[in-house]
């Protein structure tokens, strides 16, 4: 009874947030994005020291990364071209690129998952994952 509570509310939580991204692609891919920087925020008072090695902290980040990666091209229909956005117009004069930069997150996300469950590994990985969002943004984001 329980699990099939918690499954219907699962899938409503989908339905919605599907819908969500429907209506306001422009909201859902900077909601994304708003949660890839808190996640890599708290990884990086880790790598800093300013936080204890936590496993769930990581994992969770990187669960989101996956999940960033698995949605954001579908988020930029030509009618959010423009609105409250950075998003550059080289995603749509350059759409093969972009699609290639989610891509590569992507990977660079799932090859680098399990290896930062460590802290020596988190250090080795975080880089990686980095390079991803600042290499993303200086090709397809528009300066602030
Ligand atoms: C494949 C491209 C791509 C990758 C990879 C990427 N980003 Fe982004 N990011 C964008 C684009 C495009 C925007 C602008 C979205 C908009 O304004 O519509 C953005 C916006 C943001 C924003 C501002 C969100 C807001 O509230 O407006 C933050 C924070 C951010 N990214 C963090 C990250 C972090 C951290 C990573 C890596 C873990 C990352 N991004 C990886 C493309 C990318």
């Amino acid at each position: 009874m329980l699990i099939r509570i918690a499954l219907a509310a699962a899938l409503v939580a989908v339905g919605v947030s599907a819908v969500v991204a429907q209506q306001d692609p422009i909201a859902a891919r900077k909601a994304l994005m708003k949660l890839n920087g808190q996640h890599g925020a708290a990884l990086s008072k880790i790598l800093k020291g300013e936080e204890p090695f936590d496993a769930a902290k990581v994992e969770a980040g990187f669960a989101q990364w996956a999940d960033t990666a698995a949605k954001f091209s579908a988020l930029f229909p030509d009618s959010s071209k423009t609105g409250e956005t950075r998003a550059a117009a080289a995603i749509w004069t350059d759409r093969a690129g972009f699609d290639a930069a989610v891509a590569k997150f992507a990977k660079d996300v799932a090859d680098n998952r399990a290896k930062a469950a460590t802290l020596d590994g988190l250090k080795a990985a975080m880089p990686i994952i980095g390079k991803n969002c600042s290499d993303c943004h200086q090709a397809f984001r528009n300066p602030s």
